[in-house]
Order: C-alpha cells, then sequence, then structure tokens
C-alpha cells in the first residue's frame, strides 16, 4: 500500500513538474512521461548522488495510427503505448514517449536523437540497412479503404485510382507495387488520419494502409461510409518492430525484455485488451528466428 500511495505521490509531483515545464515552453509536441524506476527526481543533487542511474529514454511515435497510437484527451494511447510500457517495466527503464511524427522520427533516429522509435514500424530491408530492429511483437498486412459504393474487389482495381498513402510508409510501397513507382495517381500524407480525411473530401478514391488501421477506420467511423478489403495475393505480411539507430547497444536488453513480456502472457493481456481476440504468441516468437 505505501508503494502505492508513493507512487502516487510521485505521479502527482510528475504532473505538477510537467505542468511547469508546459508552460515554460512553447514546443507542440505531445508526450507522456512514465517510467517504472520511483527515482525520477532529476535534480542536480540526486543526478550525482546516483551516477548510475540510468538515463530517461527518449522514444519517438507519429500518434495519428488507431488503434497502435494515437491521442486521446492529450495523451498518447494505443497498443504500441500498452507494449511499451510492458517492455521498459520489465527493462527496468525510464523513458518518454513523444509524439513527434512518422518522418521526422526516422530522422531523429538516423541521427541518434531518439533512443527508438515505436510506431507500428514495420520490419524490412530497406529499412535495416540504417537502422536495427527489435524482434517482431506484431503482425500485419494491407488493405484498401474506399468509398462504399466504390467497384474495388482486388488490388489490380486501384489502377487508374486516385490512392492516398502515409508518405514514407509500407502502404505507399505496397500500392506503388500495383500502380507503379513514383506514379502520379499516388498521394502521399503526413499522417494515415489526413488520408482518410482526404478519402472523406473525395480528393482521393483508396487509401492503402495497414489491416488493422483499416478496419478500425471503417468500424469507428460509420458516418464516413467507407469499407475496406484486403488482397492475400498481392499484400504481404509484415512485422511490426521497436526501430533504433543503427548499433543501438538498447536492443539486446528491450529484445530480452519483450521476449519475456510475450512469454509471460502479458502481451495476450493487452494484446486482448485492445483487440479482443487471443494473440498467436507462438508465429511471433517464430518470427524472431
Ligand atoms: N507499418 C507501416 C510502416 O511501417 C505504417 C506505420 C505507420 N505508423 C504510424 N504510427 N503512422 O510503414
Amino acid at each position: 500500500m505505501k508503494k502505492y500511495l508513493s507512487l502516487i505521490y510521485l505521479g502527482l509531483l510528475l504532473v505538477g513538474l510537467l505542468t511547469l515545464v508546459a508552460c515554460g515552453t512553447s514546443g507542440n509536441e505531445e508526450s507522456n512521461t512514465t517510467g517504472s524506476d520511483t527515482e525520477s527526481d532529476s535534480t542536480e543533487e540526486s543526478a550525482a548522488d546516483e551516477p548510475e542511474e540510468k538515463k530517461v529514454l527518449q522514444i519517438g511515435t507519429d500518434a495519428a495510427f488507431a488503434p497502435f497510437e494515437f491521442m486521446e484527451t492529450g495523451e498518447i494511447v494505443g497498443f504500441d503505448v500498452d507494449i511499451l510500457e510492458a517492455v521498459m517495466v520489465e527493462a527496468g527503464y525510464e523513458y518518454e514517449l513523444k509524439n513527434v511524427g512518422w518522418d521526422p522520427m526516422f530522422a531523429s533516429l538516423q541521427q541518434k536523437d531518439l533512443d527508438f522509435g515505436v510506431s507500428a514500424i514495420t520490419i524490412n530491408d530497406d529499412r535495416k540497412a540504417t537502422y536495427d530492429f527489435s524482434t517482431p511483437y506484431f503482425k500485419s498486412t494491407h488493405m484498401i479503404v474506399f468509398n462504399e459504393g466504390s467497384d474495388i474487389t482486388s488490388a489490380a482495381d486501384l489502377e487508374g485510382l486516385k490512392i492516398g498513402v502515409q508518405n514514407g510508409t509500407t502502404g505507399e510501397d505496397a500500392a506503388e507495387k500495383i500502380v507503379g513507382e513514383n506514379s502520379s495517381t499516388i498521394s502521399k500524407y503526413e499522417t494515415t488520419a489526413v488520408a482518410f480525411m482526404a478519402l472523406a473530401n473525395g480528393d482521393i478514391e483508396a487509401v492503402v494502409t495497414d489491416n488493422v488501421v483499416a478496419d478500425e477506420y471503417v468500424a469507428n467511423n460509420p458516418d464516413a461510409k467507407v469499407e475496406a478489403i484486403t488482397d492475400e495475393e498481392s499484400f504481404e505480411a509484415e512485422y511490426y518492430g521497436f526501430m533504433f539507430p543503427k548499433d543501438s547497444e538498447l536492443v539486446t536488453d528491450v529484445d530480452a525484455a519483450l521476449t519475456t513480456v510475450i512469454e509471460s502472457g502479458k502481451y495476450a493481456e493487452i494484446y486482448k485488451e485492445w483487440f479482443g481476440a487471443e494473440p498467436n504468441t507462438d508465429e511471433l516468437l517464430n518470427a524472431a528466428e
């Protein structure tokens, strides 16, 4: 009980500090500060007292990708956010999750300005050339979202349509595979949420994005009158991982913690909370090679 009380005090302290910080800066980034370590008072004195204290990891995301990461009453929430928290508690790291945006996240990771990124990021060879990845934590594929009544039954039907994707995503790759690289029929948006808006406005006729995000958008926006289909022959399965700057020393620790979170049943608990179903954790662990 005492522990909980001191956690509550710490929480209040953090809220107070954050409010001060928020008042003192003009930045517009949203961030959540969380951590498993209760020693998060970062005055110079306590830093000097505890030279071995691990630093607060800076983690980036693009929180416009429900249900993986999105903003709710000023906070970053989602499946990824809960998995990250479980992994960081397991690994014993303090961290701060920041809504930096998709393209800036890649740039910051390359410059090593962030410790890692958690943003439903697909592990692929292209990215592996520049970044390191954790083992996989989610299996995904692509779907096409379109306005009800459009005659779209397969990926091939994208040919000749105005397509929207989030810039720099595997949705963009998937669409380009069908209609050609740099095709003028593809519009690239800064976020997936904006691509959905463009579909609602009639600027585009289809959005290619990750299946769970497509399903979530269809389910949560009955007024938008959209539907989604997949095409297993055209869209390949892919896996999400946490993405690190090349040669990051954190990968080993994070992988070990992630494996424990999956094997302990904590992963399944979070998965069920978000998706109401049992995950295939064997498949995930096997995909880790
Ligand atoms: N899985 C896709 C990719 O890695 C899309 C991820 C987009 N994530 C986001 N938070 N916007 O390219």
